[in-house]
């Protein structure tokens, strides 16, 4: 077997250098610990840029509903969907949010995922929204994984609020945002802009206001169909926009000159039987291209970054670098986390994964398994198979 030679040396959770295995032996000292990693191939630790992974219940009757040829949006619409997710999570105790989400991080961190995004978003009330943030922050002290936590109290215009959703709006801005501001138990601020969700301006309105209380704006965008989504995301400087399987070529531009990153879900694609997001436009428009999972209830209950990698090389016309790069490095700058996490770099934190195969490739080449052999956060062995 022509195994390729290489090696990183990690110290304290830090990587100290990588390169040759000869040379970083002997930097490394003969007192260092040697681990063989057998011919694996080794790539940075996976960066899920975008879930819902908190939540209360499945919909797996929606899911079957939805393969019969129902529209997503038409669940939400009659009351379903979402709608449906948020009266369960507004039943469910902090104890049971926090459980059903390390269990899905356990999963999400097999599957070598070492920083997740986790969104609120099915709470819907100022209440429920900062139940929810504080499970997410709660599991963001248990888990293996670094959390990034997001507010996402624009996720759907909640019952009470169906003939009234300017003041939904109100609320969010007036009394939610301040609030989580307050806390400081959210990074970033997120709206579904959807057509029967949120609409173009009240998207602004809600973005601008989370801004001025020091949190960085994404974006649902996109998703269905085209609302400008993507050029929005442009002018506030959000940091990404998400989904973006509608996106005008006019967005990707204003995106691209933005240095807004594209957080492509080719497994809500996937799920709701959609054509993907057009990767490959956007890559020759100079955008940078993320990958994420989506997981969440509805859409995409999906906690494997290897299928959505997959998908994007085997539909998506992505090649093998360009996947690992979207789920790896791309998706760190998706929240903020670059200068720490998404690459094999001295200084940064030592997550990587070892593979069942020799090249990274083989994510794509073994669909359906788990392709990793071990997953290490911070230097430690965290999960294996
Ligand atoms: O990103 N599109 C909006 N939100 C989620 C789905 C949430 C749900 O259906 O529960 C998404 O696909
Ligand atoms: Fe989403």
């Amino acid at each position: 077997m022509n195994r390729a030679q290489g090696a990183l040396w990690h110290h304290k959770g830090i990587i100290q250098a990588v390169g040759p295995t000869d040379e970083i032996l002997s930097r490394a000292g003969k007192d260092a610990k040697q681990i063989d990693c057998q011919g694996r191939a080794m790539i940075p630790g996976l960066v899920d840029p975008h879930t819902h992974m908190c939540f209360a219940q499945t919909r797996e009757n929606e899911f079957s509903e939805r393969i019969c040829g129902v529209p997503y949006l038409e669940i939400l619409k009659r009351g379903g969907g979402i709608l449906n997710s948020v009266d369960s999570v507004r039943r469910a105790s902090v104890q049971d949010l926090l459980k059903n989400t390390l269990e899905h991080l356990k999963i999400a961190l097999a599957h070598g995922s070492t920083t997740v995004e986790i969104k609120s978003g099915y709470g819907l009330d100022t209440e429920n929204e900062l139940k929810m943030l504080s499970v997410i922050e709660l599991a963001g002290q248990k888990a293996a994984q670094d959390i990034a936590a997001t507010f996402l109290g624009a996720h759907a215009i909640p019952r009470e609020y169906k003939e009234h959703p300017d003041q939904y709006v109100d609320l969010i801005i007036n009394e939610m945002i301040p609030k989580v501001a307050d806390q400081g138990i959210a990074s970033f601020a997120d709206v579904f802009c959807e057509k029967g969700v949120f609409t173009p301006e009240q998207s602004r309105r809600i973005l601008e206001a989370a801004m001025e209380h020091g949190l960085t704006p994404k974006l649902h965008a996109d998703e269905v169909n085209d609302l400008g989504g993507g050029a929005m995301a442009a002018d506030l400087k959000a940091v990404s926009a998400d989904h973006l399987l509608a996106v005008s070529p006019k967005s990707i531009a204003k995106m691209a000159q933005a240095q807004v990153v594209a957080v492509l879900l080719p497994a809500t694609a996937y799920s709701l039987k959609k054509t993907y997001a057009p990767a490959r436009k956007m890559l020759n428009a100079g955008l940078a291209v993320a990958l994420a999972t989506d997981c969440n209830p509805g859409s995409s209950y999906v906690l494997s970054m290897p299928f959505a990698i997959g998908l994007a090389i085997m539909q998506m016309g992505l090649s093998v670098e360009e996947a690992l790069t979207a789920a790896t490095l791309n998706a760190a700058h998706a929240l903020n986390l670059a200068r720490k996490v998404g690459s094999l770099e001295p200084g940064k934190q030592a997550d990587f994964c070892l593979l069942h195969g020799e090249t990274p490739a083989v994510i794509a080449y073994r669909a359906g398994v788990n392709p990793m052999a071990a997953v290490y956060k911070k230097g430690r062995l965290a999960a294996s198979t």
